[in-house]
């Protein structure tokens, strides 16, 4: 066995790196450069793409996934037998829709505005006849007004219930829970109203126009 000759092609291969060899073979061919057989970077817009497809979709389930908590999916859970839906507080959902509402114009504090807007907070309407309360919020009220020694009447109190001319149009029993939360905040300690009472009252009065303290008065 003979040592290879320095001429042997083969060394000369064995030496030569793919993109040498690349090289030489598009000089051979006389060819462009072919462009095909080399490795090229993905276009960098489709990697801020995908990394913003991965962001969402962490974000996503991060937001939705409930924690991860049997509570929220259990494959395996099986619903209580004859579970009655959830009973909401009408103090809490009477509080929710003071705050989304009422809270612009008698206040957080339940203290109105002075000359305008007349206070809840110990207000003798507020804790005192229920018939005059429930027909003040469902019907609105307009005109000269006393509340805690004070004069009002610039302003009018909107229509709340489900009657004719009602911005609002509430049920009776969001009503009733709103009610029962005044009477009971800012140290008020009157009763709690009942949404058939609302309803009575409603049924009673039919579609009217906004009430005035006068025809209240003559009211129990
Ligand atoms: C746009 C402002 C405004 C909003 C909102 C409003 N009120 Fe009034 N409210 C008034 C005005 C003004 C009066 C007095 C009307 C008058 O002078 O004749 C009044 C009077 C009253 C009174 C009788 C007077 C007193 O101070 O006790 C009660 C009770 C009352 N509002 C409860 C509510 C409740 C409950 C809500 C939310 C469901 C509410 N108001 C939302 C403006 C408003």
């Amino acid at each position: 066995m003979s040592a290879p000759s320095p001429h042997d092609p083969r060394l000369e291969q064995a030496g030569a790196t793919d993109e040498s060899l690349l090289a030489a073979h598009e000089q051979a061919l006389g060819k462009k450069p072919d462009d095909k057989a080399h490795y090229k970077l993905l276009p960098l817009a489709l990697l801020f793409i995908f990394s913003g497809i991965i962001f969402y979709a962490g974000t996503y389930l991060n937001h939705y996934s409930g924690g991860y908590s049997a509570a929220v999916f259990d494959e395996n859970g099986h619903p209580a037998a004859g579970a009655a839906p959830a009973k909401i507080d009408p103090l809490v959902l009477g509080k929710k829709n003071y705050e989304l509402v009422c809270t612009t114009c008698h206040q957080a504090t339940g203290l109105g505005v002075p000359g305008v807007y007349p206070p809840l907070a110990g207000s003798e309407w507020v804790n005192g006849s229920e018939e005059r309360m429930i027909r003040i919020v469902v019907y609105g009220l307009k005109g000269p007004l006393h509340v805690k020694g004070a004069n009002f009447g610039a302003a009018a109190m909107p229509v709340f219930g489900k009657v004719a001319g009602s911005g609002y149009n509430w049920n009776d029993e969001k009503i009733a829970a709103v009610l029962s939360y005044v009477r009971q905040e800012w140290g008020n300690k009157s009763a709690p109203i009942t949404a058939d009472k609302v309803a009575a009252i409603r049924a009673k009065e039919g579609d009217r126009k906004e009430w005035a303290q006068d025809e209240l008065l003559k009211l129990p």
